[in-house]
């Protein structure tokens, strides 16, 4: 018997690795440090760009998928802040730039003109490399000194690996070889930022990296310019914001208003199974909540971190929750592209409020539709629907919504003080965003043609039901009624 196995063949070091990866030299805490800072820096700027590019993303598809990732990236940039904590490392010094070579990588790619580039530059190329170097990070430390950064950097590769595939298969249907071509220069450009960097590591060239890259560099960047190889293309100019939601073809009529699903809702005499219809509406309608959360995050400077991780989860939530209605309409075999989802909420918003005021309006629809026709009632509605599928969706919509109404709690009323104050401040702000909805029409932006009709009929054709007339005839608009019910002057 040697002690170099387990007592009765066990396996060692509690099954971490073997004694031979235990003996491997790996990396100082120093360099895990400045390694794992890398990670995280990439993992922050990939969430400003995915946040950044929610609400004027008209594909849907896209919309939901980068709300998914920046979601993503805020959990994994918060765990490896914390392992940086737990490092001896107090200044952290996470919000420095670890390398200018990756910090012009990422503003590229942040300017990307259109979702083309923007794939490519993340999907083919920022995510492809945060993997790599999160391969190689677990490849190289020691396993058994290191446990806890390996497991943060084993749970972080995981879900990088799920954006990677997502990422290969949105490439392969956006990118096509003109563009490819079209872009090579450019894609050079962002990979001579990588080789700039060495690597994401910081160690693609070791003897580089040991003369060079000291710490104290790693720190504070690089004293030299970027190299001309480096030149901006799309940063020259810096990156702009925009506010005003966009929508792909299957989303047509977006100004329409002329169904008011929660007075349908709400009404006694409507049965609960014609109910769900107008319930994945109010869902797959939700997609406006992203487009409007990413504003409020891009647009708010200088909070804590957990604010900006918090806020993504509820961003993310309310994707999910657009998706649950996606997929009830798909369920019973309608095609909700015949319906008008509405995007004026997120619009107005946007554009005429404050990012403050903007939290306070969701705060107050979130918080206010809580009591009486709250998230428990739909519930009771999908349960009392015959649909399975209806209760289960409204089941999770109502503890994500108890746990938006705790973000609120945490990150909005908490300024007030007051719950009161907080929410009269919500409906006041609700109440300066003008719904427009004569003017739209007047306009000829939209005729509020009623929708529902056409809907509610062909759900009955697939259910083999003859319509109730009454509410066959369902024709309340939000003319002069708030989604809240309220009385519009
Ligand atoms: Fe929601
Ligand atoms: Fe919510």
């Amino acid at each position: 018997m040697t002690t170099a196995s387990g007592w009765r063949n066990l396996p060692p070091l509690a099954g971490l690795c073997s004694y031979e990866d235990a003996f491997r030299e790996g990396m100082s805490v120093d360099r895990c440090v400045a390694w794992m800072k890398r990670h995280h820096y990439l993992l922050v700027r990939l969430h400003q760009i995915f946040t950044a590019r929610i609400t004027a993303e008209p594909v849907y598809e896209l919309k939901t998928a980068f709300s998914l990732h920046s979601y993503l990236c805020a959990e994994h940039a918060t765990a490896f802040r914390q392992r940086v904590g737990e490092l001896r490392e107090p200044p952290l010094g996470l919000e420095v730039v670890p390398h200018a070579g990756l910090e012009r990588l990422c503003d590229e790619v942040l300017c990307a003109p259109s979702h083309v580039e923007l794939t490519l530059g993340i999907y083919e190329c920022i995510v492809p490399a945060l993997v790599d170097s999160l391969k190689q990070y677990v490849a190289t430390t020691n396993l058994l000194a290191d446990a806890p950064s390996v497991r943060v950097t084993r749970f972080c590769l995981l879900e990088m690996e799920d954006i990677a595939a997502f990422g290969r298969r949105a490439v392969t249907c956006l990118v096509d070889e003109n563009s490819r071509e079209r872009l090579v220069s450019w894609r050079q450009l962002l990979q001579n930022c990588i080789a700039d960097a060495d690597g994401v590591s910081g160690r693609d060239d070791q003897v580089k990296s040991e003369t060079r890259h000291s710490l104290d560099e790693d720190l504070t960047g690089p004293a030299e310019p970027l190299p001309s190889k480096m030149q901006p293309n799309f940063s020259k100019r810096p990156f702009e914001y925009d506010p005003v939601p966009q929508r792909d073809e299957r989303f047509q009529d977006s100004f329409n208003a002329g169904v008011n699903p929660e007075a349908f809702l709400y009404d006694t005499q409507f049965a609960d199974r014609d109910k769900t219809l107008m319930m994945f509406y109010k869902r797959l309608r939700e997609i406006d909540v992203p487009e409007m959360m990413a504003s409020i995050l891009f647009q708010t400077h200088g909070k804590p971190w957990k604010y900006y991780r918090d806020m993504s989860r509820q961003l993310w939530d309310e994707a999910r929750h657009a998706m649950l209605g996606e997929v009830g309409f798909v369920s019973l075999g309608l095609d909700w592209s015949r319906i008008p989802i509405n995007f004026t909420w997120s619009r107005n918003l946007n554009t005429q409020l404050k990012p403050w005021e903007r939290h306070a309006v969701l705060f107050f629809i979130e918080q206010g539709l809580m009591p009486r026709t709250g998230k428990r009632f739909e519930w009771e509605v999908g349960l009392a629907s015959g649909i399975p599928l209806a209760g289960l969706f409204q089941d999770f919509d109502w503890a994500d919504e108890v746990l938006h109404a705790q973000i609120g709690r945490e990150w909005y009323v908490k300024e007030f003080g007051d719950l009161n104050e907080a929410m009269s401040y919500g409906d006041r702000c609700w109440s300066q965003v003008l719904s427009h909805w004569r003017s739209y029409l007047d306009e000829g932006l939209t005729e509020h043609r009623n929708w529902w009709p056409e809907l509610y009929q062909a759900a009955c054709q697939k259910w083999g039901v003859t319509p109730d007339p009454i509410a066959l005839a369902f024709n309340t608009t939000y003319e002069s009624t708030r989604a809240d019910l309220k009385e519009i002057h």
